[in-house]
């Protein structure tokens, strides 16, 4: 950790917020800082300052036609910044926000070039998490925010993973705790007919298609989603190699072949289990995920996990597939871009 980082503590179920007030007037007057969202930590900074922009993808080496998702606290937010709200928006936004769905929307070019990469479209969130509802509200400008970790690698689910990566080189960080969900927001296009899913996340796509009214296209398996610009295939990425194990019934025989395969060659090799199969490892270098059919719980785990498989030295995880439907189907696009088998 870096001693030279600004570092603020926040009780996120504390009554008074009103130490936000220093990270908000550091945004609104262009400076970088970390905050809790809840999904995972953002590095917020002002949409509408294209300086403040540019140096946010300097710090986090992000490729410049790599799209900022920009965060808002109230709705006249987003009427400031899109050329309309398509009616499903609406709906959408009344069932969903502030929560962990961010929409894509025809730009009016209000914020700054750099947040759009050079598209004609703006992607827009409310978060629900009370810190960075707070910090939007009290900057009153809406908040480019990527995930707070650098470029490609895993997103940050507490403030110590923030400043792993990025202490010492942005202006503030606020510690609220790890964040509830653990995996990055629904990412859903509203511009055309249908709407199209560039990344699954928490909501729940049957409930989203029933609310919307809506075909739903791109959500028929992790690697058959629309490439997204700066969807790269290689992303949320520890440093060692990581190898997906697929369910089936010789799913754990699999794995034990595998860390007997590789730890022959000399490797340390970690496994992120499910619950039903950990006893059966013969590691230390293990991470129970939780029950294959907990989606939720593997979310919030998974990547405080490979931080933690990746710090402890691995030359390789072999993780094994959790139940691909609702938030499972998350945590497997994620894993598997993370092997760098994504689209
Ligand atoms: O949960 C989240 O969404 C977190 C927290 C901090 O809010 N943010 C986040 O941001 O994950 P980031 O930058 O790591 O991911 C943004 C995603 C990228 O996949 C990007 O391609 C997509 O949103 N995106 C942004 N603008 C877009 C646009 N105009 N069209 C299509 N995709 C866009
Ligand atoms: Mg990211």
């Amino acid at each position: 950790m870096s001693s030279k980082q600004e570092v603020l503590r926040v009780d996120p179920l504390g009554k008074d917020l009103s130490a936000l007030q220093k990270p908000a007037d550091i945004i609104k007057n262009g400076g970088l800082v970390a905050f809790p969202t809840e999904t995972v930590y953002g590095l917020g900074a002002n949409a509408l300052d294209e300086r403040a922009v540019k140096r946010l993808f300097k710090v986090k080496k992000r490729s410049l036609n790599d799209p900022l998702i920009v965060h808002i606290s109230e709705m006249s937010q987003l009427r400031r910044i899109v050329l309309e709200v398509p009616n499903v928006a609406e709906i959408l936004a009344d069932n969903f926000w502030p929560g962990p769905l961010t929409m894509i929307f025809n730009s009016n070019r209000a914020v700054a070039d750099l947040v759009s990469a050079g598209l004609d479209t703006v992607a827009v969130r409310m978060p629900s998490g009370k810190i960075a509802q707070e910090i939007i509200r009290r900057a009153s400008v809406p908040i480019a925010a990527p995930s707070a970790n650098m470029f490609g690698r895993v997103s940050p689910t507490s403030a110590e993973h923030v400043l792993e990566e990025l202490g010492g080189k942005i202006d503030m960080v606020v510690d609220g705790g790890r964040t509830d969900i653990g995996i990055e927001s629904t990412v859903c296009d509203v511009t055309g007919s249908s709407m199209e899913i560039l990344r699954p996340g928490s909501v729940d796509i049957d409930f989203l298609s029933k609310i919307s009214g809506k075909d739903v296209v791109g959500v028929k398996g992790p690697t058959k989603l629309r490439r997204s610009p700066g969807n790269f295939p290689r992303h949320y990425s520890p440093r060692c190699e990581l190898l997906v194990v697929e369910r089936g019934p010789d799913q754990a025989n699999d794995v034990i072949d595998k860390y007997r395969a590789f730890s022959e060659k000399g490797m340390s090799v970690g496994i992120l289990a499910t619950r039903e199969h950990a006893d059966m490892f013969p590691t230390e270098n293990l991470c129970v995920l939780g029950p294959s059919e907990n989606g939720e719980l593997c979310a919030r785990n998974l990547y405080a996990m490979l931080r933690d498989l990746d710090k402890r030295g691995c030359d390789i995880i072999i993780a094994e597939a959790v139940k691909s439907k609702k938030m499972g189907l998350a945590v497997m696009n994620r894993l598997y871009k993370a092997a760098g088998r994504g689209s």
